[in-house]
């Protein structure tokens, strides 16, 4: 078993990210690690210049990413942790998967369409190539599992029709199929202002996304001031149905708590988000607080931090080199 995920160093982990993708990633260090298997987790930098974004930040980003992920529980001695970039496999496999993809699997990735808009001449030549990188991101890995929000869910199947095609056209099984892991607990955080968006980092609203980076009482002052309804919590998860806010904010509380939804509107069944929301914020503060003086704490050593992403390379090139060989030898290509 080998679990491979990825996340855009283009700003801070926001609370989707990290109850979406990175708190699973955390858990699935004990899981794998005991049945034997082995985690990967990288930071995707070649993805984040899909959209423009000024090079000092990036590499202020990069580093940023890294420290937050470490202090959120990324152990580099028990993950293999590291930056795309420094692993040129990753671009080498990305350009010969490019020649499987097709143009047709392409045109139908949603997350292109939402992020060219109206746009789509000037959108970058990356942004649309994007998922055929992703692919060999993790196919370059043999990953069994990816863990993921489900807005990549799109992506990771395209991964699999390329590692399906691949294996059919050069007659091998070299690459195997990965399975998307969503998590059950938060598969979709949305924005706190708007709960048809999902929450990103690309939202103009500052008060729509929980960064981790966000002191105590700008987390506090997000969940008190988060869009809801008037009406009081009801006593089934299901009566929720057709209130997207009051949803979102009960899969945060869920999930931030470790608890089921059910569990939670049966505890809060009757009482009005007045109440509701100021516990919240405090459980998000008690949750997000320490992970946020870690990451400062950490951050205060950059060259620490670079040295663990280096380490981290190293490992990634050494699992990587064999599988981009036998991808070039099945095309023929003279590596
Ligand atoms: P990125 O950086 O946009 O997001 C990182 C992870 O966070 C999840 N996520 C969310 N989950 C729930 N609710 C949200 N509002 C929310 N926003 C983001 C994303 O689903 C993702 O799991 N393409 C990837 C990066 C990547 C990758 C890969 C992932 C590059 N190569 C290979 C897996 C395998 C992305 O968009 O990340």
């Amino acid at each position: 078993m080998r679990v491979v995920s990825g996340i855009k160093p283009t700003g801070n982990l926001h609370l989707g990210n990290y109850l979406g993708a990175v708190k699973q990633w955390v858990a699935m260090q004990d899981e794998i690690q005991a049945a034997g298997g082995e985690t990967m987790y990288f930071i995707a930098d070649l993805h984040g210049l899909t959209e423009w974004i000024a090079p000092a930040e990036l590499t202020a980003n990069t580093i940023e990413m890294t420290a937050t992920l470490v202090a959120a529980g990324i152990d580099p001695e028990r993950s293999i942790l590291f930056n795309q970039t420094r692993v040129p496999a990753h671009s080498e496999l990305a350009w010969l998967l490019n020649n499987v993809a097709r143009v047709g699997w392409l045109n139908r990735m949603t997350q292109f369409k939402d992020k060219a808009g109206k746009n789509r001449e000037g959108a970058s030549v990356g942004l649309y190539d994007y998922p055929v990188l992703m692919a060999a991101d993790v196919l370059l890995y043999n990953a069994t599992h990816v863990p993921v929000g489900e807005d990549q869910k799109q992506h990771l199947e395209l991964a699999r029709d390329i590692a399906t095609k691949f294996n059919q056209d050069y007659q091998t099984e070299l690459f195997t199929l990965p399975e998307p892991l969503i998590s059950a607990a938060a598969p979709r955080i949305m924005s706190l202002r708007d709960a048809s968006a999902k929450m990103s980092k690309s939202n103009p609203s500052v008060q729509s996304v929980v960064k981790l980076v966000d002191s105590d009482s700008e987390i506090a002052d997000k969940f008190r001031k988060a869009k809801t309804d008037p009406e009081a919590l009801p006593d089934s998860w299901e009566a929720l149905a057709e209130r997207p806010e009051a949803r979102n904010l009960v899969t945060i509380f869920a999930a931030l708590a470790d608890r089921t939804p059910q569990d939670v509107v049966a505890e809060f069944a009757g009482q009005g988000f007045g109440q509701f929301k100021p516990v919240l914020a405090d459980l998000a503060v008690a949750k997000l607080g320490p992970i946020r003086d870690e990451m400062v704490r950490l951050l205060n050593d950059r060259a620490a931090i670079d040295a663990i992403l280096a380490r981290g390379a190293e490992k990634a090139r050494d699992l990587a080199a064999p599988v981009l060989a036998d991808a070039q030898r099945a095309m023929g290509l003279l590596a």
